[in-house]
């Protein structure tokens, strides 16, 4: 079983880490019996699962619900479940019980996105022995002050403080940070400093590990896709002609067929 000390470990021994999201019971099977090392619930699930336009609307219970299904299914990889907005910046105290109920459902950590006004959050989870995951860079839940999907630490001032953020949240604890959607340079850069792992998305290959939203590279979600993305398999087209011609056989009552029935 995985767990954040080999993810540490792996960091030290210079080992790539390979990390995808799930939200349900037989990708979390599929993608666990390939051996994929981090297995992250994401709050992305309001997107490619729910169809919402950003992460904002998804709830507590909506991701106790993905993660539940998620660890139920896991043998091997370590679950992560992102905590939605407003659930770990209202109190320490509110952001420590529903820390908790992910790890009640069977999550091994959570992931909060940001520093500054978290850290004492975080400090608090570690504490009390819920591992954390960071999230600087693009941090989806802040989508209205940033005003778009961009690049970030692109200026010296943003890449500074970047860097001093990563650093803090190395020192509240985290075990990892994903960074995403910043230059490849800063990522090389922040990985260098860290004793902890760096897991990227849209962050260059320096990191120490890398992380996709399963429904992009695997071509079920297909309203955005983001440059950094790369579609490992066409499976909602797979699915489409699946199901064009299950709806070609029924129109034509060659489904189902003598092998399909009972006489
Ligand atoms: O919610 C999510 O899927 C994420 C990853 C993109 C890192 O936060």
């Amino acid at each position: 079983m995985i767990t954040t000390e080999k993810i540490l470990l792996m960091k030290k021994k210079k080992e790539k880490i390979a990390c995808l999201t799930a939200y349900d019971y037989p990708t979390a099977r599929i993608l666990d019996e390939a051996g994929i090392e981090i297995i992250l619930v994401g709050d992305s699930a309001a997107n490619v699962v729910a169809g919402e336009k950003n992460t904002l609307p998804i709830t507590m219970s909506d991701m106790l619900y993905h993660t539940k299904v998620v660890a139920r299914a896991v043998k091997n990889a370590l679950v992560i479940a992102d905590m939605p907005f407003l659930s770990y910046q209202c109190s320490i105290d509110e952001a420590v019980k529903n820390a908790g109920s992910f790890l009640k459902v069977g999550a091994a950590g959570v992931k909060v996105e940001g520093a500054g006004p978290i850290l004492k959050t975080i400090e608090r989870f570690v504490q009390i022995g819920i591992p954390v995951m960071g999230h600087l860079g693009l941090t989806p839940q802040s989508i209205h002050k940033f005003g778009g999907y961009k690049l970030m630490g692109k200026t010296r001032k943003e890449a500074e403080q970047m860097i001093a953020d990563a650093r803090r949240l190395e020192s509240a604890g985290c075990f990892a940070i994903v960074l995403e959607k910043i230059p490849a340079s800063l990522a090389k850069k922040i990985t260098k400093i860290l004793s902890i792992p760096t897991i990227g998305i849209g962050a260059g290959p320096y990191c120490d590990g890398q992380i996709l939203v399963l429904h992009d590279m695997l071509g079920i979600y297909e309203e955005f896709v983001p440059k950094f993305v790369k579609r490992y398999a066409q499976i909602g087209a797979e699915i489409k002609r699946a199901v064009r011609d299950y709806i070609r056989e029924v129109k034509a009552g060659i489904y189902p067929d003598k092998e399909h029935y009972f006489e």
